[in-house]
């Protein structure tokens, strides 16, 4: 399946004229060059990216996971690991990725966390494409089958697994996946993105008893035919999606950074009597480090989303466009240099 995104030859001027206009104007420029696999060479070839790159993803190897890992439990919260790629055409690369991950969940085993009932510290986070889901004829049901296989090994470890949202031409494959994964794990989670038009009625439908929904705005370039253009419109429709969620008998995760959605979900929670146990917030690794630790200290469970690997690329350059003052970050230590 080949989507807008997910080309990394297609040329940046095509892309740019299929982009629409949005509140950021730098986000669909950015959003284009996550796309290309030119400025991917360009970029990754950069020494300086690397120390930049370093404020999101804390390290290439298991090593500097499992390390940051340990410092993001003992600070009292809990952590989701992504191992960093998407989009592979190639099962060979499928299957590196899901010997990743079961290497990763090897190594949870060995960290000597207690395997408790309720809600466990240790969650990875997979993203389907990079399981195989795009490969032609063969990607849905390969897909399914590796995820299969990392959630065997993360029941064995007490580790929960979420099933990330790729750009909007996935949601039905891969909701379609988590449906099925969920018959042998109940408790695998997935993200619905407040962006999508679609995502409110998706919210009441996994909104029932055993359902883990985290709810994002969403990070990709999406046609205004499924998607909120605005910021004010997104803002609007992830706050009735958070009423939805916590109105129903699932475990809303509410995946933002932006006060104003953590003040919505609070305030939700206190109106319906919520407990602090029956939902969480996430954020992503280096974004608000303060207002996550203030959170877990006031008594939330506080996830925070852990890239590692060396495709660090495509999600750099999504945190890139969420916030032009991060490019010039990045322009100001090229120019430092
Ligand atoms: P918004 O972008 O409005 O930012 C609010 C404030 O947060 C900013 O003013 C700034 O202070 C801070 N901030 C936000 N982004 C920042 C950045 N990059 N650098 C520094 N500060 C920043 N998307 C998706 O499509 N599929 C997915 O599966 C996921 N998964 C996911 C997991 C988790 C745990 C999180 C937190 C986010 C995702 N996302 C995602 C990304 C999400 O869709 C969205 O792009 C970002 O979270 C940014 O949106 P905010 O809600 O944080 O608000």
């Amino acid at each position: 399946m080949t989507t807008l995104l997910n080309r990394p030859t297609q040329g940046l001027s095509a892309l740019r004229s299929r982009l629409p206009a949005l509140s950021n104007p730098l986000r669909p420029l950015l959003l284009a060059a996550a796309g290309s696999g030119r400025l991917q060479r360009v970029v990754t070839g950069l020494p300086v990216s690397r120390a930049v790159v370093r404020r999101y993803v804390p390290g290439a190897g298991q090593d500097a996971v499992i390390e940051a890992t340990r410092e993001i439990l003992a600070s009292g919260r809990a952590i989701s690991i992504d191992h960093l790629g998407e989009d592979t055409s190639d099962p060979a690369q499928a299957e590196a990725t899901v010997q990743a991950y079961l290497e990763l969940l090897a190594a949870f085993g060995r960290l000597d966390v207690p395997v408790r009932p309720g809600v466990p510290p240790l969650e990875v986070s997979l993203k389907l494409s990079a399981l195989g889901q795009f490969i032609p004829e063969v990607g849905h049901d390969l897909a399914l089958t590796n995820a299969r296989r990392i959630c065997r090994a993360a029941q064995a470890v007490g580790a929960w697994v979420n099933v990330d949202a790729e750009d909007h031409t996935t949601t039905d494959s891969t909701l379609a996946i988590v449906e099925e994964l969920r018959m042998d794990h109940p408790d695998v989670a997935t993200v619905l993105q407040a962006y999508l038009r679609r995502t409110e009625a998706d919210c009441r439908a996994l909104s029932g008893a055993g359902s883990r929904i985290r709810l994002c705005k969403g990070a990709y370039a999406e046609p205004a035919d499924v998607a909120f253009q605005q910021s004010a419109e997104v803002d609007a429709s992830y706050r009735r999606c958070l009423e939805v969620l916590f109105a129903g008998d699932g475990y809303p995760m509410v995946a933002s950074h932006d006060p104003k959605m953590i003040e919505a979900a609070l305030e939700i929670a206190g109106r319906l009597g919520k407990a602090d146990d029956a939902y969480e917030f996430q954020m992503l690794y280096g974004i608000r480090d303060d207002e996550q630790r203030r959170l877990a200290a006031a008594g939330h469970t506080v996830r925070v989303y852990t890239p590692y690997g060396d495709q660090w690329y495509g999600y750099f350059m999504r945190r890139l466009a969420e916030r032009p003052a991060n490019l010039l970050f990045f322009a100001r230590s090229l120019i430092g240099r």
